[in-house]
């Protein structure tokens, strides 16, 4: 009797410390992880790191999600590919990783029941999910909300009188992020994004096609428009929201484009260093918000460092300036050192990922759920990222609906998080498996150190140094077949793995 109820009693603090998977089969290589009201999966806690062991993480398309095994550091390297760590050549340092609250994230979180709501948000942001650090805000709404609105749709109301957060701040935006406030002790860093001024403060009088603000410059409608920025982040804050940055505008190049369908704003990298200059940086000044990270550009790398140059070149815009903010969505087709040639233009202002999403492109299926290619695309652009000076990287909706919605537009796209609102339940894809393989363990403070490889390979990877002083590698096989490889970390030893085919991998050690 006694040992049969200890037996009970090792088993549910066993069940208690982590919980799988339940997986649900989309096609042959495709799966998703469902979560309801009363289960969702967690992420196995990481044993305590004792020198001379290494822990190992891994999820690949084959079905593991966050699989833990640990092992012993040897003196021999297990085959001829051998990653050379080096703690003496470091680069940035991680500002953090995370996700977009938008009107359509709010809409689909709350179609669910309470119990799996809680279980989504907990899932990003709590200490046994992906541990994420960073939110962003688009400030009013973008093309994932169910319409056009700003915070000051009276028409000539240059004072801003009329100024006031949207019940979708208040209803489907700020109650998610406050949970995620709690969740992750504070820590939270929360930006905020505009996609379009309102309509009446523009040439084109609408938030969509291709308009800008009226004027110059200087002039009182950018006033006003660097106003509404120092009052959106006074509004947030009086709901105990904290606002550590802002971007200038959301892909500003897009209000250029005759008939652009959703809500944007034209910008040249000339008229936005002379609006940071004259009106926004002046304004977070005088109202004491000089603390908050102010972001240039929010748009494709294709822009860089052109756009940055223009702007850093001025030193009065410069001195309002915390970084560049940069989107992923053409990628593939812009050779990744422009990351560089930003970096050396001002060394001391960051580069950060600001927006990605899988789907967006016109011949792809918006939502695909369950493909493994999606987390492995993110996984490869984080990598690539964090080998270029980039120091944080944001995914877009945190959820979505079956069908990438909604958006006003019918701009549909994927997530990591697919909410099934008639099942009360929702789908962790392989792109929130990824996301966790760099935000739960490159934690913000970590710095870059340098991984060389001794032969050419095919396995990417990236290196940092933990502010506790225990080091992670990330490393991803894209291809079929497993490699066996070792890190080397000449103060401890060879980390010998193998690394599944279609896989990413997780280590972490401690040499001291
Ligand atoms: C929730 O998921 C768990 C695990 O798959 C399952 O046992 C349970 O029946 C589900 N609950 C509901 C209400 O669907
Ligand atoms: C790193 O620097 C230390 C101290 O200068 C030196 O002893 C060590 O050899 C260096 N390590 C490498 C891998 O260069
Ligand atoms: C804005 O406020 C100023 C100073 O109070 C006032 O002179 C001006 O008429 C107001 N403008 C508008 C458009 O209400
Ligand atoms: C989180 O919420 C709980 C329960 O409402 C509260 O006791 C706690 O103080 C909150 N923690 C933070 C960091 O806000
Ligand atoms: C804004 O542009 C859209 C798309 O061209 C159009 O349907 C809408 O009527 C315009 N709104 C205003 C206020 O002009
Ligand atoms: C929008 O683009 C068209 C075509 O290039 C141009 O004729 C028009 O002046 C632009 N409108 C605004 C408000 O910039
Ligand atoms: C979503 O739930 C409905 C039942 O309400 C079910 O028919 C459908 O198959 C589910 N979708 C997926 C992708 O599992």
């Amino acid at each position: 009797m006694i040992r049969l109820f200890l037996l009970c009693v090792a088993s549910f603090v066993h069940a208690q410390a982590s919980q799988p998977c339940v997986s649900m089969k989309v096609s042959s290589y495709a799966m998703v992880c469902v979560c309801n009201s009363t289960y969702c999966d967690t992420v196995p806690q990481l044993p305590t790191l004792t020198p001379g062991m290494f822990a190992a993480y891994t999820s690949s398309q084959s079905g593991d999600r966050f699989q833990l095994a640990t092992a012993k550091v040897t003196d021999t390297a297990a085959s001829g590919l051998v990653l050379e760590i080096n703690k003496n050549v470091t680069r940035q340092t991680i500002i953090g990783f995370g996700g977009a609250f938008t009107d359509a994230a709010g809409i689909n979180i709350a179609s669910l029941p309470q119990a799996a709501q809680e279980k989504l948000i907990q899932s990003y942001f709590a200490s046994d999910g992906l541990e994420y650090t960073i939110g962003r805000i688009p400030m009013a709404s973008c093309d994932f909300s169910t319409h056009p609105y700003s915070y000051d749709d009276v028409a000539g109301d240059l004072n801003l009188t009329h100024f006031a957060l949207a019940q979708e701040d208040l209803k489907l935006k700020i109650p998610y992020i406050k949970q995620a406030l709690n969740l992750t002790n504070s820590k939270l860093r929360m930006f905020g994004s505009p996609w379009s001024a309102p309509a009446w403060m523009k040439t084109n009088g609408n938030m969509t096609g291709n308009g800008t603000l009226i004027g110059q410059p200087g002039g009182p409608y950018f006033k006003t428009w660097a106003n509404y920025f120092v009052r959106f982040v006074e509004e947030y804050s009086k709901q105990g929201i904290p606002i550590w940055g802002l971007t200038t505008q959301n892909e500003p190049a897009d209000g250029n484009i005759y008939r652009f369908p959703f809500q944007a704003m034209g910008w040249t990298p000339e008229t936005q260093r002379d609006f940071v200059k004259m009106d926004l940086g002046p304004a977070l000044r005088s109202n004491k918000l000089q603390h908050v990270q102010l972001m240039i550009m929010d748009d494709q790398r294709l822009m860089l460092p052109y756009w940055a140059k223009v702007i850093y070149a001025d030193p009065e815009a410069l001195q309002y300036i915390s970084g560049v903010a940069v989107h992923w969505y053409i990628d593939q087709f812009v050779p990744i050192n422009v990351l560089d040639f930003t970096h050396e233009l001002q060394p001391n202002k960051f580069i950060f990922g600001s927006e990605a999403c899988s789907g967006d492109l016109p011949w792809e299926a918006d939502v695909s759920l369950g493909d493994w290619s999606r987390g492995e695309k993110y996984a490869s652009d984080i990598i690539g990222d964090l080998n270029h000076w980039v120091t944080g990287w944001t995914d877009w909706n945190i959820a979505l609906d079956l069908g990438g919605g909604p958006n006003w537009v019918k701009n549909f796209v994927d997530s990591p998080i697919i909410v099934n609102a008639s099942r009360g339940e929702f789908y962790k894809q392989p792109m929130f498996y990824a996301m966790g393989h760099f935000s739960k363990f490159l934690v913000p403070g970590s710095v870059h150190v340098e991984l060389k490889a001794n032969i050419k390979n095919d396995i990417q990877s990236t290196a940092f140094l933990r502010p506790d002083g225990s080091l992670a590698v990330v490393l991803l096989n894209t291809d079929v077949s497993p490699v066996t490889l070792s890190v080397h970390d000449t103060e401890i030893g060879y980390l010998d793995i193998t690394i599944s085919g279609k896989s990413i991998k997780t280590l972490l050690w401690k040499n001291k």
